[in-house]
């Protein structure tokens, strides 16, 4: 397994439980040793004690280096980070540098089957993988094993999937990965390599459209005066349109959809296709957030000097990632209209004072929310959900909600000026 990111690290841990002996490599020592040492570097619900496990089992080995990692494997699952570059395209330069770096270490007659598990734009595999491999003359298969996990339930997912996608190259590399996979009970599409790879980024643009969607629909009843709830069961009652993941708020952060729309759009610009439809769900999110700063005007008029909680601060409830998270634009919108913004995150506390150190993070709910003239819920943590008038009256200035997960009960709101996207 090469790159012990929140995707490697729990197909690592995943494989290993399933029985199979795993050699896991990350470039960075760091990141090693706390893997090795049983901690996960990042938080993941179930993560830790199942990787002590494989790890007390002698499943899971942690190693060094490159080498050690291919010794005894014969099959190779690259899970390295594919990032967006300044203009939106994505870097292939991490995967490249990983493929080198497994071509040097190469060094036996072994075949061996080489895994993309990255979400790569279409073609990479065949532009970017194979020639650095067939340069270096080495008996190789490929595939490309595209992941859909969910940050904050990512083991439950590696461990039981609602599908598996394939991209083969012929037919042995389809029998060796459908072997390793034997145990897992979904079904398993196999394509191509390319189409595989299209597979991924189809998911991660039509789920980015859904929320964008329920964000513009949601804006729109609030311009008619009409609860986006009653809208949106009427809409899900239609067999043709599933509720599920039409819940407005202050648009999508995290690790994918952003960069993976980004990078679509930008490579199918380059080929000449015009994504009109995604070019329009990335504006649509990156202005997504400044609704819930607008309905907080609405209630406190200008915000300079006003102290406002942010309530949290990772890209979603469950997880401590940080990256893209809407609470970044959020509060630095505040930060300039010159309002305190003072935040809570029952993980995320740290990796968020790295990015915005102005903002003053605190260690509980009740200590964000002490003296506040406002307050802003970003991330959709249960422990939020269960807030209701009584712990927002007891401890702001002024009880302004805004609640951009639509998480909290309205019902339990007496008292609260509380306001909702849509
Ligand atoms: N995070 C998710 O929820 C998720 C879900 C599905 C797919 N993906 C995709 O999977 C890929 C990995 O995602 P992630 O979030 O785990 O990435 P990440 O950036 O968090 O982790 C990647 C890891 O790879 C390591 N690495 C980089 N270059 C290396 C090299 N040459 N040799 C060894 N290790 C190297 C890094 O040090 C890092 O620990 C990305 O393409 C991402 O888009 C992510």
């Amino acid at each position: 397994m090469v790159g012990l990111g929140p995707v490697g690290l729990t197909t690592a841990v995943a494989f290993a439980a399933q029985r199979n002996q795993v050699f896991a490599f990350d470039i960075e020592s760091s990141r090693r040793k706390e893997i090795l040492g049983g901690k996960p570097p990042f938080h993941e619900k179930g993560l830790e004690a199942a990787l002590r496990k494989v790890l007390r089992e002698k499943r899971l080995s942690v190693v060094h280096t490159m080498s050690e990692a291919l010794r005894s494997s014969s099959i190779v699952f690259l899970c390295v980070g594919t990032p967006s570059k300044a203009d939106g395209r994505m870097d292939e330069g991490p995967l490249g540098e990983a493929v080198k770096s497994l071509a040097a270490a190469w060094q036996d007659a072994k075949r061996r089957l080489v895994v993309v598990k990255s979400t790569v734009i279409p073609g990479t595999t065949d532009t970017v993988v194979r020639p650095i491999l067939e340069g270096a003359k080495l008996p190789f298969r490929l595939a490309v094993n595209p992941e859909f996990l969910q940050e904050g339930r990512a083991l439950e997912g590696a461990m039981a999937p609602d599908r598996i996608v394939l991209g083969i190259d012929g037919p042995e590399t389809g029998r060796v990965l459908r072997a390793l996979y034997r145990s897992t009970k979904c079904p398993v599409l196999v394509t191509d390599l390319r189409t595989a790879e299209a597979i991924k980024y189809a998911t991660n643009a039509f789920l980015a459209t859904k929320v964008a969607f329920a964000n513009e629909l949601a804006n729109l009843c609030q311009a008619f005066g009409i609860s986006y709830d009653d809208v949106h069961h009427g809409i899900g009652l239609d067999p043709r349109v599933n509720p599920r993941f039409l819940v407005p708020g202050v648009g999508f952060g995290g690790s994918c959809f952003p960069k993976d729309v980004r990078a679509l759009v930008a490579a199918g610009r380059h080929r000449g296709a015009e994504p009109r439809l995604l070019e329009a769900v990335l504006a649509q999110n990156e202005v997504q957030y400044m609704r819930s700063i607008a309905l907080l005007e609405e209630e406190l008029g200008n915000l300079q000097g006003k102290r406002i909680a942010l309530l949290g601060l990772a890209f979603k409830g469950d997880t401590d990632d940080v990256r893209e998270t809407r609470a970044i634009p959020i509060a630095r919108t505040l930060l300039s209209k010159g309002a305190v913004v003072v935040g809570y995150d029952p993980l995320a506390g740290p990796a968020f004072s790295r990015l915005v150190p102005e903002v003053k993070v605190v260690g509980s709910v009740t200590e964000a929310l002490e003296g506040a003239n406002g307050a802003v819920l970003q991330a959709d943590w249960r422990a939020f959900a269960r807030l209701t008038a009584k712990d927002f009256l007891a401890a702001m200035a002024t009880p302004v909600v805004v609640d951009g997960r639509r998480i909290l009960n309205p019902k339990k709101m007496r008292g609260v000026r509380f306001r909702r996207i849509g």
